[in-house]
């Protein structure tokens, strides 16, 4: 039985979908590539909710969208390359990943812990109002369930994610059908991390710098994204108690030096996991120790994660 509501996009669906992602819940809203499943990036649980009805198993880290070059500016430190592609393609389907500024309010869920953060302007009227209204950037993987297809009309949203999530905004089918061009942006050139509707010959004659084609799209899958994130001293895993030299983070009833969740609360744990792995690589203890999650709902992107950082 579906429970999300389906309505057409309009100003009364932008103002329900913005009620929504005040109470940090995600909403399905159409984008000119894909239909994207929004949440306020500046709050873990917003992102936690993405997880969950996502029913993804691991935290990749998440595209945020913007209104424009502005309010990107005041998310992350854009190389001159970066500003001349926003320049070009934005409003669009072009995501820019460049480094996170230390003072944006980005949780750090959405990005997974990395230093960088990828953004994109979107060009669809519907989630620009969205983002007008919440004044927000706006943390919005595809609309579908993990290890589908991406959804490119309101009717796939609601076969696949119908059950999980409370508004579908129907804004017909998406007008470019295929997820934005990923690129990362540095001092010496691009390289492209998702091959997408704008392609390299385009950048490279926007910015007048080198793109690295050809490299898979891949590049920073959540094999290598594990190294960013793992902790500089040995992990163990479903630990009771600590041992001699251990800081450990408990999770339920296993209290520990500090806790994911005193009452056991999976979108809790996964809010803070990133946050408690950075505070006990800086402790003075040796090694750190984590109390059993158990491998249901988010436990079980929470378990991915804790098991690469025992790696
Ligand atoms: O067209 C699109 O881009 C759609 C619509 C809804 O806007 N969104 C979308 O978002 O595809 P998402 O969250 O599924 O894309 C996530 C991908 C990750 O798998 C990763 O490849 C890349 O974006 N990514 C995100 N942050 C990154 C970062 N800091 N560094 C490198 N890659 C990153
Ligand atoms: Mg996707």
């Amino acid at each position: 039985m579906n429970r999300a509501l389906v309505l057409p996009y309009d100003a009364t669906a932008i103002a329900e979908a913005a009620r929504l992602i005040a109470e940090a819940k995600p909403v399905a809203m159409p984008t000119e590539t894909v239909y994207g499943l929004a949440a306020d990036a500046t709050r873990g649980e917003a992102v936690a909710a993405i997880y969950a009805a996502k029913g993804r198993p691991s935290f990749n880290p998440l595209i945020v969208h913007v209104l424009d070059l502005a309010a990107a500016e005041a998310l992350a430190e854009l190389p001159a390359g970066a500003r001349k592609l926003a320049g070009t393609f934005w409003p669009g389907p072009l995501t820019i990943v460049a480094p996170l500024r230390t003072d944006a309010p980005i949780a750090a869920l959405a990005t997974a812990g990395l230093p960088t953060v990828a953004l994109r302007s979107p060009a669809h009227p519907a989630m620009r109002d969205l983002l007008r209204a919440c004044g927000k950037p706006l943390a919005a993987p595809s609309a579908n369930a993990s290890g589908t297809i991406s959804p490119t009309q309101a009717g796939h949203v609601l076969r696949s994610l119908g059950r999980s999530i409370d508004l579908i905004v129907d804004g017909g089918p998406t007008s470019v059908g295929l997820e934005s061009t990923i690129v990362a942006v540095d001092g010496h050139g691009l390289r492209i991390l998702r091959p997408g509707p704008i392609t390299a010959d385009q950048l490279a004659d926007a910015s007048g710098l080198p793109v690295a084609v050809g490299v898979s799209g891949t590049i920073e899958a959540p094999g290598q994204l594990a190294q960013h994130y793992a902790p500089s001293k040995p992990v163990r895993l479903d630990a009771v108690e600590a041992r001699e030299g251990e800081w450990l983070i408990g999770f339920g009833p296993v209290a520990g030096n500090v806790s994911l969740s005193p009452s056991g609360d999976l979108s809790e744990a996964a809010v803070r996991l990133f946050e408690l792995l950075h505070e006990a690589d800086m402790k003075g203890a040796a090694r750190i120790a984590f109390a059993p999650i158990p491998e249901t709902g988010l436990g079980v992107a929470i378990n991915d994660r804790l098991r690469r950082a025992a790696a």
